[in-house]
């Protein structure tokens, strides 16, 4: 079966059991899943009922698609995701981005925890993404190309849709939400970044560093979906603390932010529907 046969046999698994069009799609990262228990849920789909699903492995990441609404806004979350570093091909990483584009999400909202590269960056800081770097892992897009998705060579130049990101500024405004605002990058993990790694990072122009969402962010842009990215950042990357680093602390960091977290995002949802995806 080819990758694109897969996405077209993954799309018959979810319309033969459910019966919603979502116009955001939201992918939840660490520590952030419970988001998905709070809205209006009107479905939900585990992963290993669909055919051919790549399955998250992760401790803290549930696996299952939950259809619902954030106040008027329909939405398909994702509630674990999977990640390269649980040894699946790219294409199969960003399988779900792609089925939830299929089912008919024009936006993706993107979050995650990461680690900070930027000194000035705190732990429990959000931020929102303006670019990425993704070029530590295979882009997604390698092999043949899914013409029904989108073109061979697509452009790059505004992955985080301006609009929304403004959207989202103004609501962490509005909430009293300090909002850094920076590059993300990712590397494969699992293993957490060397101080000399997060240097690195550092020099080549980013500000927060995971394992995740970037890949997904260039399927979806190639996909023609607009785009907005959060990242919690929850912990100093490794070299500027003196602490160790464990999946843990993530988890820890991530649910400490979770409340204002989960309020950035409703809100900002609700009006980058009510002022972009309405209009
Ligand atoms: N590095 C990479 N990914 C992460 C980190 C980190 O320090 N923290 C949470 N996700």
């Amino acid at each position: 079966m080819t990758p694109e046969e897969k996405l077209e046999k993954c799309y018959e698994s979810f319309k033969a059991k459910i019966d919603f069009k979502p116009d955001v799609a939201l992918i939840l990262g660490s520590g952030l899943g419970a988001l998905a228990d709070e809205i209006d849920v009107k479905a939900v789909l585990n992963y290993d009922e669909i055919e051919g699903f790549p399955l998250s492995t992760v401790p803290g990441h549930k696996g299952r698609f939950v259809f619902g609404y954030i106040g008027e806004v329909p939405v398909v979350i994702m509630q674990g995701r999977v990640h390269y570093y649980e040894g699946y091909a790219m294409q199969d990483v960003v399988l779900p981005t792609r089925l939830m584009r299929k089912m008919g999400a024009e936006v993706l909202f993107l979050t995650n925890a990461s680690g900070a590269a930027n000194p000035d960056y705190s732990a429990g800081d959000f931020m929102l993404i303006s670019d990425q770097i993704s070029d530590f892992v295979p882009s997604p897009l390698i092999g043949a190309n899914f013409e029904s998705l989108g073109v061979r060579f697509p452009d790059m130049s505004d992955i985080y849709n301006k609009e929304l990101r403004s959207v989202v500024r103004n609501t962490a405004k509005e909430l009293g939400i300090k909002l850094q605002e920076g590059v993300y990058i990712q590397l494969t993990g699992p293993n957490f970044e060397s101080p000399a790694e997060v240097r690195m990072c550092r020099m080549l122009g980013a500000d927060a560093i995971g394992m995740s969402t970037a890949c997904e962010a260039i399927a979806a842009n190639h996909a023609g979906m607009k785009i907005v990215g959060i990242s919690c950042v929850a912990n100093l990357g490794c070299g500027l603390t003196d602490t160790p680093l464990t999946h843990k602390e993530v988890i820890e960091a991530a649910d400490k932010a979770a409340p204002l977290f989960k309020k950035l995002i409703r809100a900002s949802i609700e009006n980058i529907y009510s002022e972009i995806l309405k209009k």
